[in-house]
């Protein structure tokens, strides 16, 4: 039997609280009531729009074996809450008790764009060389990082964190809290731009991670991004820090030699530490390849094996919203979705396009684009929408769908030919789309998460399901 995430006494302790009982246990953290499962301990964080106090109730009947809150909700056992002056420092001091019981190596990944991308590679491939742990999702601001942290069994071998942020500031006190071994920063780019001037500050901001790497710690950074040298120099500050980097530049400790990029997957070749790989990732786009680069930086970094990560790409997927393909029915036959509708800023649009730049359509198939708002880019955004027009139509894209106020500035720029439909909101592209969609169609989905296309691969799949049991009932 393996021992408890936590004992009661273990919480009380590491956050100060105060308890009657002591002789419980928890096997999970969480802050949302709705995902509660049987023996978890419930955090009650205030937040901007809710109170955690407010669920207290819901989430001990839904199994959790205790909460930790600052003030004795109504109607609450007393016997069952560990009471803490501050919710949110106790989880971060929980956090913090995760972290020095740990003997597990830690890799912190941050960047523009592809951090969840590369800790889930990071993810599934160190799972199949030691017990694994790592931030779900984009758990990677003031609350996910330390409660990813809590989550965080004994037993670890690996541990692997997301960090973020959309302020100067933010950065360096996460990275404090995770202490990684090893920080990962993918790419800078203008994405999270709403809080600063230009990609220069993002690039400072993003090196508050270097603040927490441990003493003598490793920073992997892209010798191919324009803000390396400000990156490096920032990170040679600290004295202490051994700079390693990926990309096709020459001096790059894990290097490009060569990427054959097909519409599915990619060939590479790269030399790391020396080393030569030849392997093949499943997954389209000269950015996935740059991510794999970092993937395999950090895991020979932290004392991994390569060659068995390079063998275990092998059946890497996507994450979901970010490259997924989809195979779905319309009425006169199958066609597949790009499901890219989690994230979108230009860089990110720029690669998709350049994905469906490389794919062929076969037979009457047509390739379409449906495109929402990429969010948090500040007043420059209209001109950063209309921007995109040129990557978008060398995809050799046939139909456009946009919504959204700032994808009408793209929209307006295209060809008329190219136009499909223009909504303000994405709901109102379903029905249209569900109309259009063909056999041997391949069909681009993307947009920010708060633009809501998910909502139009969700009318997609619904009606490809209808399709699909309206033919088996028929065979
Ligand atoms: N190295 C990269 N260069 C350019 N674009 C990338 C790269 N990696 C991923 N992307 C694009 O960025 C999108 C988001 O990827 P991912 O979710 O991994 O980023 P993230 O940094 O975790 O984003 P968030 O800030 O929302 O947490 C992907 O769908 C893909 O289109
Ligand atoms: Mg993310």
């Amino acid at each position: 039997m393996t021992a408890p995430l936590w004992t009661g006494k273990q919480i009380i302790e590491a956050t100060s609280g105060d308890c009657a009982q002591t002789d419980w246990i928890c096997n999970g953290v969480n802050i949302d009531n709705r995902v509660v499962e049987k023996d978890d301990l419930f955090i009650a964080i205030k937040g901007p729009n809710n109170d955690g106090h407010d669920y207290v109730k819901a989430a001990l009947e839904a199994g959790a074996s205790a909460a930790l809150v600052s003030h004795v909700p109504e109607g609450v056992d007393k016997d069952k809450l560990v009471l803490v002056e501050d919710t949110q420092t106790a989880m971060e001091k929980l956090g913090e008790a995760a972290r020095n019981r740990t003997d597990a190596r830690i890799i912190a990944v941050t960047g523009s764009v592809g951090k969840t991308g590369t800790k889930e590679a990071l993810a599934h491939l160190l799972s199949r060389q030691g017990k694994t742990h790592y931030s779900i999702g984009s758990f990677n601001n003031h609350w996910g990082v330390p409660l990813s942290l809590c989550r965080m069994p004994l037993e670890s071998e690996y541990g692997i964190f997301e960090l973020g942020m959309n302020h100067a500031g933010e950065l360096g006190p996460l990275s404090k809290m995770v202490r990684p071994d090893v920080a990962i920063i993918t790419i800078i780019a203008p994405a999270h731009m709403e809080f600063f001037e230009s990609t220069d500050d993002v690039a400072r901001a993003k090196a508050e991670i270097f603040e927490g790497v441990k003493e003598n710690g490793v920073v992997l950074l892209n010798a191919d991004d324009s803000h390396f040298p400000l990156l490096k120099g920032l990170a040679e500050t600290r004295g202490d820090l051994e700079i390693r980097y990926f990309g096709e530049n020459d001096l790059a400790h894990i290097r490009l030699n060569n990427a054959q990029l097909m519409p599915e997957s990619s060939i590479i070749d790269a030399t790391i530490f020396g080393q030569n790989h030849h392997f093949t990732i499943p997954l389209a786009g000269r950015h996935w390849v740059q991510n794999a680069l970092a993937v395999l930086g950090g895991i020979a970094l932290i004392g991994g094996d390569t060659g068995k990560a390079c063998a275990d790409f092998a059946d890497l997927a996507a994450p979901s919203g970010r490259g997924a393909l989809i195979d779905l029915e319309s009425p006169s036959g199958r066609y597949v979705v790009i499901d890219e509708s989690y994230n979108a800023s230009p860089v990110a649009m720029e690669a998709a396009f350049k994905v469906l730049a490389g794919k062929k359509v076969e037979g009457m198939g047509r390739k379409i684009a449906v495109l929402g708002d990429m969010r948090e880019l500040g007043e420059k955004s209209p001109e950063i929408h209309r921007n995109l027009a040129a990557g978008l139509l060398a995809s050799g894209v046939d139909l456009v769908y946009a919504s959204g106020p700032n994808m009408q500035h793209l929209y307006d720029a295209l060809p008329l030919p190219k136009k499909a439909s223009f909504a303000d909101k994405s709901d109102a592209l379903v029905g249209p789309l569900k109309q259009e969609v063909r056999a041997d169609d391949i069909v681009l989905i993307k947009g920010s998460l708060g633009s809501n296309m998910k909502v139009i691969l969700n009318g997609l799949v619904g009606q490809s399901d209808m399709l699909r049991k309206q033919s088996e009932g028929r065979a």
